[in-house]
């Protein structure tokens, strides 16, 4: 009986297999590319040049609508980035709460995904984040995977405590060992974003030490701050442009040098300030996350944060950095080689008499041109043409920004 039993049984299984051998066998669907982020420099807003500390989640709500209302998301601005402050405790279980002022992320997050846009959130990889409050050592993964699961499309990951706590307490006065440990923990937290299957910006912030655009990219770093924080005052704004020059061979698709968000709009930046702080990011490819009081933006902003000609250049996409070509006494020549074998010019007069207009010759041999070179001034739409006897007028803290399309 039980030798039947059994004959029965693998006589069953030989024809099932059969059956299974004559279904056509459905098609396979192709394995989905893994979806890359950061193409072009992230564009967005974020709530920490502005808000600071007071960010709640009816601001980052607010923050959404205006994006839309005001034509910036049209114009490219697609992230709404939360940034420090949103961390409460975290329970039993290791997973982290938010704190009052973000009461359902969840629900944020889908507020702002019903607007055709994508939020980022912020942590570190230290005990505490850089305004004190629960960072991610420890929770990389259960954190990578909450932040999967409310929808998060971007995270900027702020090094911080991690100096005190474990690069100077496990490494004392060893800085290759240091740096090892942190290099280690941006590649766990790069992991474990991966992990998640989700496509996830990530953004570095260790403030351009030891290099970072050197080993940023290969742990999945998208963008990586190259300065410490920016400050809405020209100077600040120029030293960390002139920092910029010479890193450009390290900015391409999906992996950007980032020279700290956007002022405009913010302190007391004057029109012309505000107008070569735009146009510097530009060049640089440099991310463009606006970190201004969206509901109160005066046109004069709006219509320097939506320059669509100015934006092109930034999310140019051969995604190379611009170069500082020469300078001049006061003035800087950046150039950016453009697709399509265009070519951007900016001139910058970081002189600091407001009083007094500089008149400024080019030398075109210099930026590899022959002769007189037609193009589109970005900030007047006008056709304007560029020799070397000309002068270029320029006040305080302004720029000339121009688009040739032709260079010869
Ligand atoms: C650091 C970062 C800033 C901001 C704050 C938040 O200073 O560089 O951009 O995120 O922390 O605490």
């Amino acid at each position: 009986m039980r030798t039947f039993a059994s004959l029965s049984v693998a006589l069953l299984a030989l024809a099932s297999l059969t059956v299974l051998a004559q279904t056509p066998a459905a098609p396979k669907a192709p394995p989905a590319p893994p979806q890359v982020v950061a193409q072009t420099p992230p564009m967005g807003w974020n709530s920490w040049n502005f808000f600071a500390e007071r960010v709640t989640d009816k601001d980052i709500r607010a923050a959404a609508d205006q994006l839309v209302a005001t034509g910036m998301k049209d114009a490219g601005y697609n992230y709404i980035n939360i940034d420090d402050t949103w961390e409460a405790e975290r329970d039993a279980s290791g997973e982290l709460h938010t704190n009052a002022k973000f009461p359902d992320m969840k629900a944020l997050a889908d507020y702002v995904h019903s607007k055709g846009l994508k939020i980022g959130i912020y942590s570190g990889p230290g005990p505490k984040t850089c305004g004190g409050y629960a960072g991610s050592l420890g929770h990389e993964e259960q954190d990578a995977k909450m932040y999967a699961a409310w929808g998060i499309d971007y995270l900027k990951y702020d090094l911080c405590s991690f100096i005190p706590e474990v690069m100077e307490k496990q490494a004392p006065n060893d800085k290759a060992a240091q740096m090892r440990l942190m290099i280690a923990a941006y590649d766990k937290m790069g992991k474990a974003l991966k992990a998640t299957g989700r496509p996830i910006v990530y953004s570095l912030c260790q403030y351009g030490w030891d290099a970072v655009w050197e080993w940023a990219p290969a742990l999945g770093g998208n963008l990586w701050r190259s300065t410490g924080d920016i400050t809405p005052e020209w100077d600040r704004i120029y030293a960390i442009v002139s920092q910029q020059a010479g890193l450009e061979k390290y900015a391409g698709p999906s992996h950007w040098n980032d020279p700290d968000m956007l002022e405009v709009g913010n302190g007391k930046l004057t029109l012309e300030e505000n107008r070569a702080h735009f146009s510097l990011w530009a060049m640089l490819a440099a991310p463009l996350l606006a970190g201004n009081d969206l509901p109160n933006m005066k046109p004069e902003i709006k219509a320097i944060l939506t320059n669509r000609d100015v934006i092109a250049i930034d999310q140019d996409k051969l995604g190379k950095q611009a170069s500082r070509t020469y300078t001049d006494g006061e003035v800087d020549v950046w150039t950016r080689h453009l697709a399509g074998g265009a070519m951007a010019i900016a001139v910058i007069n970081a002189g600091s008499d407001r009083y007094v207009t500089h008149p400024f010759h080019l030398n075109l041999a210099r930026l590899g041109l022959h002769g007189p070179q037609t193009g589109k001034d970005l900030w007047t739409g006008k056709t304007v043409t560029l020799t070397d006897n000309e002068p270029i007028e320029l006040v305080s803290h302004d720029v000339l920004l121009v688009r040739i399309a032709t260079p010869k």
